[in-house]
């Protein structure tokens, strides 16, 4: 066998369809494809548009009658100019079409269970069981596309940074990321189980004991969750770590294979990207991942009612936001939104329209002190037309009432507003406190607290350990959550402390972790690292609201596959072997 070319062309092509264009008039060409429509122009000549990834272009048939849609051809002919009238300006080889085709059928087609034209609407479930029809819609041919070209790019960046890909097992014990597992029985065992990677976790942090400093993979991660827009059982991280690094290393590493990935789609690269602490992000934007696309920021609004009158305003913490000319709200959609923030766990929500005159007009003016609106309008710096948002509580229920508000009422479509990166660093090491009085870690248990804060976890207990801040950070997108990732814990006393703080007691540490902590004892480089979705990258960087859209064979939203029929029974034997009963439902 010879090598090929390194060309478009194979043995039965000598173009793409969409690649053809005047420079081409005259020459002989073969193209592959499927039929996308057949329009008849007289008795005996047919338009056939041929379609391949590139695109159409037109081929002008003798006959052609029997050329159904999606039916596969090879058509050979020569490229000839339109004539003047019939030059289609929507199409890239609108000037020319193909002439005196010679047309071989390579397959014929059912007709299509859906149209392929992107202006009908076809339902989720009918897309997804036939999603090798689906695919071949410009739309998932771009999505797919541009995936490829941000795996490529990520993968080109992280071993310019001398990275190493290493590949880490499926089949596995049970990782501390805090989603369910999905588990695989074992047939040599019977009652044993592997569980899926929820992502690479420990793994990672062994290649570091293992002297591999900087490791990368693009791994596939399996969670067992209630399935979202920015959500799926199974997806796709760029996962890395290395040693001797703190969190500014990995601000570089990582900034560099994300701004790899947004020039080779969009073809610039973005500039660097700000930080903002979580305590910031949650006073300013009342969310741990703020679309900065948009200002609307939470005002403080505390002290202006330190002495007020207003019940509903005696609270720990007042914050408000402004919308921009939002007083022509009609009274309906102001009702909506009180009702929005009650069903959202809030009390009630103020509003007040600020007049012609600057003054306020709200139903609860009446119970707040003239200085009291005064410095409202004043701190708002609100202009007549404007719409003020206010809400009283404990002061996180504030941030995140007002931050649902901010989004609901300001964030623009995924296409609008461009590429807004912000890592977020000095998570909180804790998320809540349980029934217990036992903290929740709001990372996994490796994260390693912040150093200005170690005493603090020695000193404090019950609530206030809410206030140690962690070396976590997260890298947000346009208020997606890209990625997170933290300075892990290596020594072997301050694991000890958080597992003890966490109630994880020795016994169990060791059966759950006991791998890692044992080698963590033949010596651990201090390390720290990152994972990011490549789903949720790609799908902003390709303008999809929802993963499933750059994703080639998705779950439907109950985690569902249509196409193949997954999840499915299997027989008894088969269960047998494995040593299960399936139990009746409830
Ligand atoms: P984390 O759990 O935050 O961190 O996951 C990192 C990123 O993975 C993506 N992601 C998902 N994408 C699609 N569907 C899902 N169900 C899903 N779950 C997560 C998100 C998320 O930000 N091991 C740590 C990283 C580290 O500490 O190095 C981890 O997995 O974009
Ligand atoms: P009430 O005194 O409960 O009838 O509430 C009077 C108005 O204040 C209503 O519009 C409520 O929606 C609003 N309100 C009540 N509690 C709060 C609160 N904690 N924060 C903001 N608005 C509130």
């Amino acid at each position: 066998m010879t090598d090929k070319p390194l060309s478009d062309a194979t043995s039965m092509r000598t173009d793409h369809c969409g690649t053809l264009r005047i420079a081409d008039v005259g020459r002989e060409v073969s193209l592959c494809g499927w039929v996308d429509r057949r329009r008849e122009h007289s008795e005996h000549l047919a338009f056939v548009d041929l379609r391949d990834h590139t695109g159409i272009v037109q081929c002008v048939v003798d006959g052609g009658r029997d050329l159904r849609s999606e039916y596969v051809l090879r058509v050979t002919g020569t490229v000839q100019r339109r004539l003047e009238g019939a030059v289609n300006a929507d199409l890239a080889t609108g000037e020319v079409e193909v002439k005196d085709c010679r047309v071989e059928v390579l397959a014929e087609a059912e007709p299509p269970p859906f149209p392929l034209h992107e202006r009908t609407e076809v339902d989720e479930t009918i897309r997804l069981r036939h999603r090798y029809v689906d695919l071949r819609k410009p739309r998932m041919q771009r999505n797919l596309r541009i995936r490829a070209q941000v795996n490529s790019a990520i993968r080109g960046a992280m071993e310019s940074q001398g990275f190493v890909e290493i590949e880490t097992p499926m089949l596995m014990a049970s990782t501390p990321e805090g989603a369910r597992d999905f588990v695989v029985p074992s047939r040599k065992e019977p009652g044993a189980f592997y569980a899926l990677p929820q992502s690479p976790q420990l793994f990672k942090q062994l290649c570091m004991v293992g002297g591999f400093d900087r490791y990368y993979q693009i791994a596939r991660c399996l969670r067992d969750e209630d399935l979202r827009a920015d959500r799926q059982f199974e997806f796709m991280q760029l996962d890395a770590e290395a040693s001797f690094a703190d969190q500014e290393d990995v601000f570089c590493f990582i900034n560099e294979a994300v701004r790899a990935a947004v020039e080779a789609v969009v073809g610039t690269r973005p500039g660097p990207i700000p930080t903002m602490t979580w305590l910031e992000a949650m006073e300013r934007f009342g969310s741990d991942k703020p679309d900065v696309r948009f200002g609307m920021e939470l005002v403080e609004l505390t002290d202006i009612f330190a002495d007020t009158e207003f019940n509903a305003f005696k609270a720990d913490c007042i914050k408000g936001i402004k919308v921009d000319g939002g007083a022509e709200l009609g009274r309906n959609r102001l009702d909506s939104l009180t009702d929005d923030v009650k069903g959202w766990g809030g009390k009630g929500l103020v509003w007040m329209k600020v007049e012609a005159d600057a003054t306020l007009s709200s139903p609860v003016a009446k119970f707040c002190r003239e200085a009291e609106l005064r410095s409202l309008v004043e701190t708002f710096d609100a202009q007549p037309g404007d719409l003020l948002l206010l809400v009283a509580d404990e002061r996180a229920t504030v941030r995140s009432l007002l931050g649902r508000l901010r989004t609901e009422l300001g964030r623009p479509p995924v296409t609008q507003g461009g590429l807004h990166f912000l890592w977020v660093t000095e998570f909180p090491l804790f998320e809540a406190i349980d029934d217990g009085g036992r903290p929740i870690p709001a990372h996994h248990p490796f994260t390693m607290p912040h150093p200005d804060d170690l005493e603090l976890l020695e000193t404090t207990s019950g609530t206030d350990l809410l206030a140690v801040r962690s070396q976590a950070y997260d890298l947000v997108l346009n208020g997606w959550e890209l990625g997170s990732g933290s300075v892990r814990i290596h020594r072997g006393d301050i694991q000890s402390k958080i597992f003890d703080l966490l109630g994880i007691g020795v016994e169990e540490a060791q059966a759950k972790f006991g791998f890692l902590l044992e080698a963590f004892r033949f010596g651990a480089p201090p390390h720290a690292g990152f994972a990011f979705g490549i789903d949720r990258l790609t799908a902003l960087l390709a303008g999809e609201e929802n993963i499933r859209e750059v994703i080639a064979y998705p779950k439907t939203q109950s985690g569902a596959d249509p196409l193949t029929g997954a999840p499915n029974p299997i027989d008894e034997q088969h269960l047998r072997e494995l040593g299960l009963r399936v139990l009746p439902r409830d």
